[in-house]
């Protein structure tokens, strides 16, 4: 907590620019409602030599984006908003091995009653943007945290005008199979919905829990 305003970290892999571009929208939402949004990737795991032009593109966009330590920067948050792309079905490898160094936080308890949200992107509509969700949210109830989703009171997940993320358990992009799609408007939105949904309630539940 930062002069009473949530102190979110907005924690994200992105491995070609999807995730990141949901994370960005998230950072503004966070920060329209009040809150301190701090964005942070996780570590990679794939060595640079076997990085192909895509990747590399990406990494230039993310440079100056700090890597978070799973020991110091999971401290004084008021709630966690996680992105990742989909790994058959469940968060990338570079997520969970972040996850996998936390367990001195979760002996402490130390994010017990704090907010959780989730966000990611998959290759196709239906290559699993709710199990990479519900799965990640297993890990995030492990540490005692809350979930929030995005409620139905923002219409726009219901479309189905066009193809489009976003559902009841967070905010979410579809990428294609060659990661030709960037997020729409739509789902930029949704994003935009989920950080400031979620710092609401991180600003509800300070001092409380
Ligand atoms: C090893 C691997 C497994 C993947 N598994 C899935 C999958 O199960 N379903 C799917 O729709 N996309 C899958 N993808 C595609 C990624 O989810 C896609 O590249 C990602 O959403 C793009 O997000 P990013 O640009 O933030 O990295 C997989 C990609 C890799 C490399």
């Amino acid at each position: 907590m930062t002069n009473n305003k949530p102190k979110i970290l907005v924690l994200f892999y992105s491995m070609y620019g999807h995730v990141f571009a949901l994370a960005n929208e998230i950072v503004k939402g966070v920060e329209e409602a009040g809150g301190i949004a701090v964005l942070k990737q996780v570590a990679e795991l794939i060595p640079e030599a076997n990085w192909d032009d895509n990747i590399r593109n990406a990494k230039e966009l993310m440079k100056n984006i700090p890597v978070a330590d799973p020991k110091t920067d999971l401290e004084g948050i008021d709630g966690i908003i996680v992105g990742t792309p989909t790994r058959f079905g469940n968060m990338s490898a570079q997520m969970r091995n972040f996850w996998d160094r936390t367990s001195s936080t979760w002996l402490a308890g130390g994010l017990v009653g704090k907010p959780a949200s989730v966000f990611v992107s998959t290759a196709t509509q239906h290559g699993g943007q709710e199990t990479t969700i519900i799965t990640t949210l297993v890990t995030l109830l492990h540490h005692g945290m809350v979930c929030v989703g995005l409620p139905y009171s923002y219409q726009e997940q219901m479309r189905i005008d066009e193809i489009t993320g976003g559902s009841p358990y967070g905010a979410s992009t579809i990428a294609g199979g060659m990661g030709e799609r960037m997020p729409s408007v739509n789902e930029l939105k949704l994003a935009r919905d989920l950080g400031r949904h979620h710092t609401g309630i991180a600003g509800k539940l300070m001092g409380k829990v």
